[in-house]
This record gives structure tokens, sequence and C-alpha cells, in this order.
């Protein structure tokens, strides 16, 4: 750190989900000034609708190979062991430094932590807090300490796009509270410039890509679009995680995503749902709950011994090929045999479960008595801005942490509660590397590689000058909405692809952009975020010739190696 207040490290942090947070409290530790901007209030962040709960070895009878083990296995043999090591080994400090700043993790009548288990884990390692309400009780507790800090806070502000001066990052580009479509165009009026020594992304996923998500309407993939427009490495966007239940029924869930926002801006506990459909945690299929389809039968078995609880991709999917079956209606979820009698199910579910409890109650159900209708929906964006083990990405001067950011633990399918997790620990470390890189002017020679992958076209920002068009005036091509993008992509990129749907899916979305207007308000400006994203994700889908985790294509088989060969040798005792 340099002397005085004004000669210290600048880092901006954009985003403040988990990850976000925790870089703006390292860093001020390590004497950083620290300015942290989010798009919408700080409380709403993707880490606040997180349910079951956060993985981490806290139990004597858990052993940290097993967790590493696990991860690997979920991540279908594609990712970095010794991310994953970092993330195992680093992750109970971080859990502790939580309980520290006040998080209540559950715990039962003797005073230790109630275990929590979700699919793919060998041990029941997941913490929860509030029995479903984790994310909640950590987006507080961090948000608390964040305000009382000198971290200077900016809300309302929208990241335009990153300040590059050669091959480094040099600030961001926001817009301050959107002040709706903006006559001519010209970006001055409305945009302000802040310079930074370190520039964070910790924008979050990019669920508002799809039709069906359990993400808030943020998750517009900002960061990803912003970092591709500055040349940096995105890796791993084909990679995009399926959860296999949400509650059945978007209209239900958009009112209580306005719930939310309500209870957000009244400053009181966290509600039900995001901005799409409602999750119902994996941790409810930990307790027993089973999936049934509509004659009653148990079908997860058929797709892999593990049944409910085998890997998240492997559900989704066995979930989305039964409702095929079935002309697209919901399979069921099955809680009612948890306990004896109906009333001590309900009384379970509701202490267990209080905020699924509520929202399945708001909607006229009684899952004490019967099995509730749950589809898949668009979840977690395993891929992202690459980084290295501290979320240096290849441009100097850029960090990115959390979901934006592709450390390598998740490979091509993320373990479920490994996220929050990552943000944890990836968030303390990449705090600590910012001020130690700006203070040495020092920047790993891995990480020195400036300018884009080579798979990957830098798309450029619109140019605001440019006469407006409107997208899809093109016959051939159907007029461009976000809506339509999402159905587009739910059908063609989803849970099961092929290569005509993609190519088909880049074709559409190679015209939007062909046809598009420079974007005047903070929705066109998502819009075209999004449109970006989509179309590296599908690019990067149809160069992906296997089925692999989270990208499975029926015109391709799986790989032929084993799922966690190269993991097993770096993680030693591992295989
Ligand atoms: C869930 O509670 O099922 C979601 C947990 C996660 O995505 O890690």
């Amino acid at each position: 750190p340099r002397g005085s207040r004004q000669d210290a490290v600048h880092a901006i942090v954009v985003g403040s989900g988990i990850a976000g947070l925790t870089v703006a409290l390292h860093a001020l530790q390590h004497g950083c000034r620290v300015t942290l901007v989010t798009k919408d209030v700080l409380e709403h962040a993707n880490t606040r609708y997180a349910q079951g709960g956060i993985a981490g070895v806290m139990f004597e009878d858990d052993r940290a190979e097993d967790h590493v083990r696990d991860t690997l296995t979920a991540g279908a043999g594609l990712s970095d062991p010794q991310a994953v090591r970092v993330l195992v080994d680093e992750g109970p400090a971080r859990i502790r430094e939580l309980i520290t700043l006040g998080v209540e993790f559950d715990r039962n009548s003797e005073g230790a932590f109630v275990k929590g288990l979700e699919a793919a884990h060998s041990y029941p390692r997941i913490l929860h807090s509030g029995g479903d309400a984790t994310g909640t009780a950590i987006e507080k507790a961090l948000v608390a300490q964040l305000r009382a800090s000198s971290v200077r806070v900016i809300e309302h502000a929208f990241l335009v796009d990153l300040v590059r001066a050669g091959e480094r990052v040099t600030g961001v580009d926001l817009l301050i509270g959107d002040p709706g479509p903006v006559a001519g165009s010209s970006d001055v009026a409305f945009r302000e410039r802040i310079a930074a020594d370190a520039v964070v992304l910790a924008t979050g996923g990019a669920g508002e890509l799809y039709a069906h998500t359990t993400n808030p309407a943020v998750a517009t993939g900002d960061g990803i679009a912003a970092a591709l427009r500055a040349g940096a490495e995105v890796t791993d966007l084909e990679f995009f995680q399926f959860h296999p239940t949400v509650l059945e029924g978007k209209s239900g869930a958009a009112g209580l995503a306005g719930k939310a926002v309500a209870a957000v801006s009244e400053g009181s506990a966290a509600e039900t749902a995001g901005g799409g459909s409602f999750l119902v945690s994996e941790a409810v299929r930990g307790e027993g709950a089973t999936l049934i389809d509509e004659t009653g039968r148990r079908f997860a078995f058929d797709a892999h011994p593990d049944g409910e609880l085998a890997p998240r991709d492997v559900v989704a999917r066995a979930i989305a090929r039964q409702m095929e079956a079935q002309d697209g209606r919901p399979v069921f979820l099955d809680a009612t045999h948890l306990r004896a009698t109906p009333e001590a199910v309900a009384e379970f579910l509701a202490r267990r479960f209080p905020t699924i409890d509520r929202a399945v109650r708001e909607r006229g159900l009684d899952w004490s008595r019967e099995p509730i209708p749950v589809t898949p929906a668009a979840h977690y964006l395993m891929g992202g801005v690459t980084t290295d083990l501290a979320g240096r990405t290849s441009l100097r001067g850029l960090y990115a942490v959390g979901e934006v950011a592709r450390t390598g633990v998740h490979g091509a399918n993320r373990l479920a509660s490994n996220s929050l997790l990552e943000g944890a620990v990836f968030g303390a470390r990449a705090g600590d590397a910012i001020a130690s890189d700006a203070a040495s002017g020092s920047w790993p020679a891995s990480r020195d590689r400036g300018g884009p992958d080579a798979t990957v076209t830098i798309p450029e920002r619109v140019d605001g000058s440019r006469p407006l068009n409107t997208f899809g005036d093109d016959d051939a091509v159907p007029l461009f909405s976000r809506a339509a993008l999402q159905e587009l992509m739910w059908e063609d990129a989803g849970l099961v692809r092929d290569a005509a749907g993609l190519e088909h899916a880049a074709s559409v979305l190679a015209s939007w952009r062909a046809h598009r207007r420079a974007p005047r308000s903070e929705a066109e400006f998502e819009d075209e975020n999004l449109l970006v994203v989509a179309g590296e994700l599908v690019g990067a889908a149809l160069r992906r010739r296997e089925s692999v985790g989270a990208h499975f294509r029926r015109d391709a088989a799986a790989p032929d190696r084993p799922p966690v060969a190269a993991a097993a040798v770096l993680a030693g005792r591992v295989a």
C-alpha cells in the first residue's frame, strides 16, 4: 500500500454479490481506496437468492480430498485441479470469516452445525442459514460490513464499458441513474468515467439469456460483454447449468419478483424469488424428496444410479426427457413422505425450507399433501472471463470474481453450493492480489497475454452517432425483443443442443446484431450485452463437438476420457 489515502491504490469493484463485497472488503484491509458500483441497490444481487447453502469441509469426519473429488467429478474432468484445490483448502477459513461477520449458520440442539446434503456430494457438507435463506444471510452481513466501512458505494450505476489504455484497463464508463432514451445518443450527456488502478468485474451471470431462469432480472451478462469488448479472454461459455427444479409457472414467479424488489427497497429480509422462475432447492431432494412422472413413477434412476441426487445436468436432462414424453407437461417433486403424517411433513417443510414453503403456499399448493409441478431452468454460467488463481484476467489491471469469472473450479458442471464458496475464496484472493500487484507494478507473465482469445471476435460497442435502425427489419428474421432472444436461446442453445439448432440461433443472433441500433437506455445496453454473450455462447457450443457436463449435444457422443483423469494426478490422494 502507498502512503497517504489519496495515493492509495484505487480499486473499482463492479457488482455487489458475495464475490464483489468480499473483494472490496479485502482490498480495503490492504489499504486500497475502494469504490463499489452496482446497477441496482447493494442488496439486489444473485447471492441473496441462494437457498441451498455453502459447501465446505467443516466437519471432522469429512475430508478435503472428498470435496475435491466430488467437485472434479461433477465438472466432468474439465475443472482446473489447482483451482479446485485452492477452493477446497481455503473454503473453511472464508466460511469462518463469514461467521465472524455475523452469518448464523443453522445449528442443532447441541450447538453443532446442521449438515445439508445436495446432489453429487459424497458427504453432507453444506451449511445453511435460516433453513433455505443462506444467500440472504450472507448478503446482509457483508452489506452491513461494507456500509460501515469507508468503501464508496455508487448504486444504480450501470457498467457501459471498460476503459482501456494500451493493454491496461484504467477505469470504467458508467451510466448513472438510467435517464431513459437519450436524444441524439451522444454519450457524454449521461456517462461518467471513473479512473482506477484496478477494475474488478463481479457482475454475476447471465440467466436473462433464457426464457426460464432462477436468476433475478439483473443477470444480463454485462461484465462478460464488457470484457469481450475490451479484448479480455473469455472461455467455457458453452457450459451453462440448468437447475432441475423450479416451480412451474412463470406468471407466479414474476409476481413474487415484484415483491422481492419491494422488500429490498424497504430494507426488510429477503423474500422469495428472483426475476424468473422460483427455485426449489436441491436440498429438498437432499432431504429425501423424489421426482415422479405424471403416473407417479420415479424416473431419475433410469438416467443415473444416484437417481434424484445424480449430478445436476443429468437430473435436469432426465426431467426434460420425461417432459417431452408427457407433451411438455411438468414432472412432480414429491415431499409428502418425508415424515409420518401430513401434519409432521408440513411442520418439517415450514421449518427446514421456510422460503420455499411460503412460495409454494402462495401458489395455492400444499406440498405436505401433494407433489408439486417442477421444470428445469437456466441457473448458473460456469464459463466467463478467464482468470488465474487470484482473479487476474488476460488484461493488466482487470480482475474478475464470482460467476462472471472462469476460475476453472466448475469445469463443465458446477457442484451444488460451490458458487458462494468460490465467490468468497477467490474474492478474498483477488482483494489481496490487487494491493500487491498495483503496489509492485508487477503482473505475472502467465497473465500478461493481452488481446482476445484466438477464437473470440471482439464485439464492438455500437457507435452512438450511427443512425438508429430497428432490430429485425429483415423479413427472414423475427423481430428482436428480449423475450424473442430468450425463447431462441431456450429452444436452440438450452439443455439439449445440436448443430442445426445452434446454427439457426447463430444466424438469427448475427442478424439482430447487424441491425442493432445504438443503445439509449439501460435496458437497451442490457439487450446489447445479452446479444454479445448469446453470440459467444452459441459459437462456443458449435465449436465443442462433444457432449460433456452441462453442454449436451444430441448429435455428438460423450468424450472418450475418464471424467477426472488429469485431476486425479494433481490431487494426489484423490484417485
Ligand atoms: C439449490 O439450492 O438447489 C441451489 C444451490 C446451488 O445452485 O448451488
